[in-house]
């Protein structure tokens, strides 16, 4: 029989016990709602976008993935194994390799071709073939993985097939070198889309630094840049370019246009970013602005350096901003993951992250059906659009057979004439 007191005893005990266990339970739970994010708290809505993001492909505009390696291994890439976390090797600035592509269920991915504003009129062309290159041996040394997609139907088979459809985007008009023929062979590279310009005005056309005295948009050259892309297929995609550029562009383009990776110009007052005026046109023209998650693009108190206070809930709100001003329809993501020096909003730290912005959206009354808008059906919608005015512009005319002037090429000693 037990001692009645020790029984006593040992109920008070328990008592207290659960009284302060109580308590730790109730402190903790403040704590964990106001330190943790909200990212942590929904399971239900982080599960039901991952199955979103498991019916349509999550077409992500621009990731840098092969200049991330041109800058840490020199494009040695025999030895790197994309199929291990690349943070021990790497370091924590990488952001994209295979599981975590996985976790973050992405469907399709741009991969980027870059090469720096100081190659222009040097050898640009050169190093966007070797940034290629990077990308082919990439794309071929995991079959099973990646397959290269240069259509919007070989996006969604691709998909089907439960690999990451890859493409190729041109990061800046520089790389063609003004030559409407070494854009056309970048097409045949399986390059589909070209950004007109990066961080410098090419000789066609001005970027958001407008940094020579060509104009502030497009010249007449770039038009036809421009109205050649269309011809082929090639996407125009105009982050990175001038205001003005994007305005003139959208005056001359035959099809929809694309911004691979830019945000909301009046909630982050940043060139780069889109102003509501063009914001207003993608209804008419039908384009896409894939939202970049790069903190100086997403709050303008962020900088290179001092970016870590930038949250996923401020990304989530430039989406809601693009969709509520340009509408539903013209809405994407476009990360920029490893072109932005490691840096990241709270909450999307990386290529496994993009679920969780899913499920922000999910808790701010988007529809299922506007979440696989936003995931990758705009994109395949604005693809196919390009893909119809090719068709159609391949059996009006042919192949533009203009050259730069003299003139809008300006002074330079790197360049033999093709007589
Ligand atoms: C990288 O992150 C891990 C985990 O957070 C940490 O333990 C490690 O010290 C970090 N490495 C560097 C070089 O910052
Ligand atoms: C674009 O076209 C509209 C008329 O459709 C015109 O008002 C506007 O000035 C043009 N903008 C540019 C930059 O050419
Ligand atoms: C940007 O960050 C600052 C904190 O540095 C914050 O006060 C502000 O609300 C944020 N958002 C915008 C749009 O500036
Ligand atoms: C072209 O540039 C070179 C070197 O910068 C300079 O010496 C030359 O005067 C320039 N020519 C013209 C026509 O501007």
């Amino acid at each position: 029989m037990a001692d009645t007191k020790f029984v006593k005893k040992c109920r008070c005990t328990r008592i207290v016990f659960f009284v302060i266990l109580g308590s730790l339970v109730g402190v903790g739970a403040v704590v964990v709602a106001i330190v943790v994010p909200q990212y942590l708290h929904d399971p239900d809505d982080l599960s039901r976008a991952k199955e979103i993001l498991s019916q349509v492909p999550l077409v992500d505009g621009h990731n840098d993935l092969p200049m991330f390696l041109e800058t840490a291994v020199d494009g040695a890439i025999n030895n790197i194994n994309l199929e291990n976390d690349l943070r021990p090797l790497l370091g924590n600035k990488s952001q994209t390799d295979i599981p975590r592509l996985r976790e973050g269920k992405v469907g399709a991915q741009f991969w980027s071709s870059f090469f720096p504003c100081t190659s222009q009129h040097k050898d640009a062309v050169r190093r966007a073939l070797a940034q290629i290159d990077v990308i082919y041996r990439i794309v071929r040394k995991y079959p099973d993985v990646f397959e290269f997609a240069t259509s919007s139907e070989e996006i969604t088979d691709v998909f089907s097939r439960g690999k990451i459809a890859s493409l190729i985007g041109l990061e800046s008009g520089h790389g063609i070198d003004s030559s409407l023929g070494a854009l056309r062979m970048f097409y045949e590279l399986r390059v589909r889309y070209v950004t007109l310009t990066h961080s410098c005005d090419t000789p066609w056309a001005a970027s958001s630094t407008h940094d020579t005295p060509v104009g502030d948009g497009l010249t007449e050259f770039g038009q036809k840049v421009v109205l050649e892309m269309n011809r082929l297929g090639m996407l125009v995609d105009l982050s990175h370019v001038s205001h003005q550029t994007m305005r003139d562009a959208l005056n001359v383009t035959e099809a929809p246009v694309v911004f691979s990776h830019s945000s909301a110009y009046a909630i982050c007052p940043v060139t780069r970013n889109v102003p509501d005026d063009v914001l207003d046109r993608m209804k008419m023209n039908g384009g896409i602005v894939m939202v970049n998650f790069y903190p100086g693009f997403i709050n303008s108190t962020a900088t290179w350096t001092n970016w870590d206070f930038v949250t996923m809930e401020e990304v989530a709100d430039h989406v809601d901003y693009i969709k509520d001003r340009a509408g539903e329809d013209h809405v994407g993501i476009g990360a920029d993951f490893d072109g932005i020096g490691g840096s990241h909003p709270r909450g999307l730290e990386d290529v496994s992250s993009y679920p969780r912005l899913f499920a922000e959206l999910l808790r701010r009354g988007w529809t299922d059906e506007q979440l696989k808008k936003l995931a990758g059906n705009n994109f395949l919608r604005v693809f196919r659009k390009v893909e119809e005015v090719r068709d159609r512009l391949q059996s009006e005319r042919p192949p533009d057979e203009d050259h730069i002037s003299e003139a809008d090429l300006g002074n330079q000693t790197c360049r033999t004439t093709n007589t």
